[in-house]
């Protein structure tokens, strides 16, 4: 079977399109296209869409990932529920296969998605560590404004059955199991981290995840952003929109090591700002871990269990 090379984008929908946008671009991202049935976002790197909402009821739609080749996408056509290959009828020119995964989320794996100009990022030099003299003779400024979201990292999802699940997008999507989390007992599974799998390659410590829940569906959408500064500031102006709910953050997640920090949108889905990620290859051994240590930071904010509440119980 195939192997996807990243996430590419979430698929929500929601009732208003101007209020998502209104957060999406106070969390940093910028409208990439949008016509009267849904609306496209981008980051500063050049994916021409990292975050799709769809005009309707709120809804988790499902979540797309990219594929290597067009061969590959030939090569997944075939597989058991699979549709053809078809030109994707959204901005963005992609092709795309379909399927839909056991908790009846539908799956996207895109090829060919239109490339566009990188955005401006600022050029922040920092003096510290053994670096002290990156920066010299000019003074550090952090401007406020919402952070610069680079890309889309990772998602993930809720769902009563994590095993099966999980291996369904190992089998379908060539994903690897990076860190699995139980909780007391080590078969009652709590979490399953997974990255893509390019070999000796370095990617991301995970780009997604099962959790365990009651309820199958959304968790969250995870985006990078530039730095440190980036994250803070991000926060801040997200703050001081006076209407968005803050999660949990800031913090170094322990499994993966980002700094990290989450927000609701509108309809109560979670959306993460990360930056510095671990870096793995095919030399990670997977290690299997209890709740209090996978779920634990380095520094930070304890985990939250509303984290884990289905996301109308925090709507607007
Ligand atoms: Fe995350």
């Amino acid at each position: 079977m195939i192997k996807v090379t990243d996430l590419a984008y979430g698929r929500l929908s929601a009732p208003d399109l101007d209020q998502m946008e209104e957060f999406l671009t106070a969390f940093g991202m910028v409208r990439a296209d949008r016509t009267d049935k849904a609306l496209f976002m981008r980051g500063m790197d050049p994916d021409h869409t990292i975050h799709v909402t769809e005009l309707g009821d709120p809804s988790f739609i499902g979540l797309a990932f990219h594929a290597r080749s067009e061969e590959d996408l030939e090569i997944l056509s075939k597989a058991e529920g699979a549709s053809p290959i078809h030109e994707l009828d959204e901005p963005g020119g992609m092709k795309r296969v379909t399927l839909t995964d056991p908790n009846g989320l539908q799956i996207e794996v895109v090829h060919g998605m239109k490339q566009l100009d990188t955005l401006d990022v600022r050029k922040i030099t920092y003096n510290n560590g053994f670096e002290r003299f990156n920066r010299t003779g000019k003074l550090q400024r952090v401007p406020m404004r919402p952070s610069h979201v680079k890309r889309s990292a990772h998602a993930v999802i809720k769902t009563p059955h994590v095993a099966e699940s999980n291996a369904w997008y190992q089998k379908h999507l060539g994903l690897v199991t990076t860190d699995t989390v139980y909780q007391g007992e080590k078969e009652n599974l709590l979490a399953i981290f997974n990255h893509v799998d390019a070999e000796e390659e370095f990617v991301d410590h995970h780009v997604f995840l099962c959790v365990a829940g009651e309820t199958p569906g959304f968790n969250h959408l995870s985006f990078e952003v530039f730095d440190f500064d980036d994250v803070q500031a991000g926060h801040d102006h997200l703050k001081s929109q006076n209407k968005y709910k803050h999660v949990w953050g800031i913090g170094r997640h322990y499994l993966g090591s980002q700094i990290f920090d989450y927000w609701r949108d509108p309809w109560g889905r979670i959306h993460e700002h990360w930056t510095d990620s671990d870096m793995i290859n095919n030399s990670h051994e997977a290690s299997v871990v209890p709740a209090e240590e996978g779920l634990s930071n380095q520094w930070g904010p304890e985990f939250p269990w509303e984290f884990l509440d289905d996301p109308e119980k925090h709507a607007l």
